[in-house]
């Protein structure tokens, strides 16, 4: 397939119109056609609208090569994850109320996700220090007792949205107890984190600082008390500065597992209740729970695009485009995820084929791979043992979170009853 290759230095990013947006392909029903047709049309890398506020358009770089990724998150010194480097932020073209200014603000926070060099090192350290330090046995044990609490809220039967009932609460309260919030407290951090992360107007600052009051307060109470959880851990970390860091080194976990954490949580209880084949070889003990969240990471990414940008900090070539410095590239794990280069058509030569870039790769490479699975397993289960859970799938069939990060059902329309054991209901 030949590739338009944009050599003419004049034609920049912003010049191009007609950019399809990332929501519409995370939403798009098809969505591996939706990258295919991109694809043929613009070869492994391709400019979309990553978002749009009124007629202003913000563009950016689709990364969708397996290649082309590995080598964007394994290049530091060609692109920057500094927001400062983006041209839109350096020249203050981004229109007021910007979602994307959450993951890519024009003053970088202390948290390691905004930047390079040194001072990511120094950052990132105490985050994996104190995963590192997590009892798993307990954040196992602490995971079934949330996840059995929302379960006993749902009742003994009835119909309900399960995004909204179970999977969304699940993610988001695993993750605001690993950080050592009780669920009260977790209830009114997520409501907050919701209007954070959708961008949502007037409300993004005052849920900002409630947020980052909580955690501030809970950071000092920490320090003077100990505790087990990831922030009693980081507020005693050397690394550490002032307490500022360590409350920005917190949020960036909260937003992007939760995000992440509900996404793949939803998109394997959607699969394993809408795909018969899944669901039988997961009930019939042919593949293990553990096989069918892998089985979802490749299939269908809950991560279709990283929120985590990169900025290319000089002119350069990629994929057969050139990128100009300045210019934001954003990566398609989904995509990547599906590139034949990384496929055989030998069922066995997949088995056990973790070459998916889920996880991301590189120096910004998730640091909770082994907690998110832990969290996911132990929802899914949980869920799938303690209700018979019947999906209604409408004729025109589940509508897909308009997301321009994550894939999965917006909604799930579904009956319920209480699993029983010998006609008893199941204590
Ligand atoms: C306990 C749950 C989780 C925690 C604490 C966590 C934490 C983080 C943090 C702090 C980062 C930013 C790292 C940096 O920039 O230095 C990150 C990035 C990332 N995480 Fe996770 N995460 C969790 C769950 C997940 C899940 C469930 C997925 C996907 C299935 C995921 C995929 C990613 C990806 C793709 C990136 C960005 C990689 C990149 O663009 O370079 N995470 N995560």
């Amino acid at each position: 397939m030949a590739q338009r290759i944009i050599q003419d230095e004049s034609v920049a990013l912003e010049d191009l119109s007609g950019l399809v947006s990332l929501t519409a392909l995370t939403s798009s029903p098809d969505q591996e056609a939706a990258y295919a047709a991109l694809h043929a049309q613009w070869g492994p890398v391709a400019p979309v609208e990553i978002e749009s506020v009124g007629d202003d358009v913000v563009p950016g770089w689709l990364v969708m090569g397996h290649q082309e990724m590995c080598h964007v998150m394994r290049s530091e010194a060609q692109f920057a994850k500094d927001p400062r480097t983006w041209r839109w932020n350096e020249e203050d073209l981004l229109p007021p109320g910007t979602a994307i200014s959450t993951f890519a603000p024009a003053e970088p926070r202390p948290a390691s996700f905004h930047h390079d060099g040194e001072e990511r090192r120094r950052l990132r350290e105490p985050l994996d220090d104190a995963l590192s330090a997590l009892d798993e046995r307990r954040v196992r044990e602490q995971t079934k007792d949330m996840c059995e609490r929302i379960i006993d809220r749902m009742g003994d039967s009835g119909t309900t949205d399960l995004v909204r009932a179970y999977c969304q609460p699940a993610g988001f309260l695993a993750m605001t107890t690993l950080l050592g919030f009780d669920l009260e407290t977790g209830g009114r951090l997520m409501t907050d984190s919701a209007k954070v992360v959708v961008g949502d107007g007037d409300e993004v600052a005052a849920a900002q600082g409630r947020v980052a009051g909580t955690i501030l307060e809970h950071i000092t109470e920490r320090r003077a008390h100990g505790g087990r959880d990831l922030i009693a851990h980081m507020a005693v970390h050397p690394n550490f500065a002032h307490d500022g860091e360590i409350a920005a080194s917190a949020v960036v976990p909260m937003h992007a597992a939760a995000i992440f954490l509900t996404a793949w949580i939803t998109q394997t209880v959607h699969l394993v209740l809408s795909d018969p084949t899944l669901g039988a070889r997961v009930a019939g003990g042919r593949i293990t729970l553990d096989g069918a969240l892998d089985e979802v990471l490749w299939r269908e990414s809950p991560i279709a695009q990283s929120p985590a940008l990169r900025f290319a900090r000089n002119d350069v070539e990629l994929g057969g485009r050139l990128i100009r410095k300045g210019d934001a590239l954003v990566l398609s794990i989904a995509a990547a995820n599906a590139d034949p280069s990384v496929h055989t058509d030998d069922p066995w030569d997949q088995v056990d084929n973790r070459a998916h870039l889920s996880w991301g790769t590189g120096l910004h490479r998730c640091p909770a791979p082994r907690q998110a699975r832990l969290i996911a397993g132990v929802a899914v289960d949980e869920l799938l043992r303690n209700m018979d859970v019947t999906l209604h799938v409408p004729d025109e069939g589940l509508p897909w979170a308009p997301s321009p990060w994550v894939r999965h059902p917006a909604r799930m329309p579904v009956s319920y009853r209480r699993a029983t054991v010998n006609g008893e209901i199941d204590e």
